[in-house]
């Protein structure tokens, strides 16, 4: 039996579908049932991940589990109770800057629930995503109603990945033998501008889109050095990354079989937020 916590979200969602179309049996966790849109069969257990009493009946019974620290409020008392229960593998989603920027805030909190995973007894295997393609949702309100993607500043090219591919990853490493003790990081197969990602959009929608970048170089510059910690390292802007990528890695292809998803992919099948 496999946990999926984040079940809703972004990865959670698509790993629920790709490991029942595969037939393993699955509990999807969410703090919302009504939200989970899950495919019948999948059991679902909605409650706060953060009470030990969910936890309980979210593991009683299961071998692994897909963590979303995020989704279940830190690493350490989830695995905790998972060990109490008897789970015996950990899936985390950590993310790439573990890897490329470890003294920036989100690298640094990353590594943290990395090392509560491989301390927790349990066997662990680590996902490192670089940017998601899916943070782009946020641009949808100004693509809907002006036409516009509007964004501070014009960003640096970055391979973002497809949630499903990490879904994908995931889904291997939680039902086949051979991910233990294994750290995969992952990106899609190209790094994008904001530019041109905004023209992939346009291009899936069939209307011409104006990209606005609304800061300077030097108003950005005061920002970054005016900001908390983790503004100024990371300048961490929903689909605008202004850190340098470690560019298009082949990990997605070699776990899963199959090429990383493209942007224009991921857009073709989330086009309907945009239109
Ligand atoms: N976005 C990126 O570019 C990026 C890059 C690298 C790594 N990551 C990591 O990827 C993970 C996010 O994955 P995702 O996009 O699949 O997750 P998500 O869609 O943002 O959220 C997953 C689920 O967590 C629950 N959740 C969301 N916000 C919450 C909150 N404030 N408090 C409690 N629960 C909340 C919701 O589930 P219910 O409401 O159903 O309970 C949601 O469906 C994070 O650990 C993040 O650090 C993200």
């Amino acid at each position: 039996m496999i946990v999926v916590t984040g079940a809703t979200g972004n990865i959670g969602a698509a790993l629920v579908r790709q490991l029942n179309a595969s037939g393993v049996p699955l509990r999807a966790l969410t703090r919302d049932a009504n939200r989970a849109q899950v495919p019948s069969g999948v059991e679902v257990i909605e409650g706060d991940p953060q009470h030990t009493e969910t936890l309980k009946r979210s593991l009683d019974g299961a071998d692994r589990i897909f963590l979303i620290p995020q989704a279940v409020g830190g690493t350490a008392p989830v695995l905790e109770t998972a060990r109490h229960l008897g789970v015996r593998h950990v899936v985390l989603v950590s993310s790439l800057l573990a890897q490329t920027h470890p003294e920036s805030f989100i690298g640094r909190s990353a590594r943290k629930n990395e090392q509560e995973a491989q301390d927790s007894g349990l066997a662990w295997t680590l996902l490192r995503p670089w940017e998601f393609a899916s943070n782009t949702l946020a641009w949808a309100p100004t693509i809907r109603g002006e036409g516009t993607v509007r964004v501070p500043f014009s960003g640096l090219p970055s391979p973002a990945v497809h949630p499903s591919d990490i879904a994908a990853v995931a889904a291997r490493a939680l039902s086949e033998e051979g991910h233990h003790t294994q750290t995969y990081p992952l990106t899609g197969p190209q790094s994008l501008t904001p530019r041109e990602k905004t023209q992939a959009i346009a291009t899936a929608v069939g209307r011409e889109l104006r990209f606005d970048e609304y800061h300077s170089p030097q108003e950005l510059r005061r920002i970054a050095d005016e900001a908390p910690d983790h503004t100024a390292q990371g300048l961490m802007v929903p689909g605008v990354c202004a850190l340098e990528s470690p560019g298009a890695l082949s990990t997605v292809q070699t776990v899963t079989g199959s090429p990383a998803r493209t942007f224009q992919q991921w857009v073709h099948d989330n086009s309907e937020a945009f239109n």
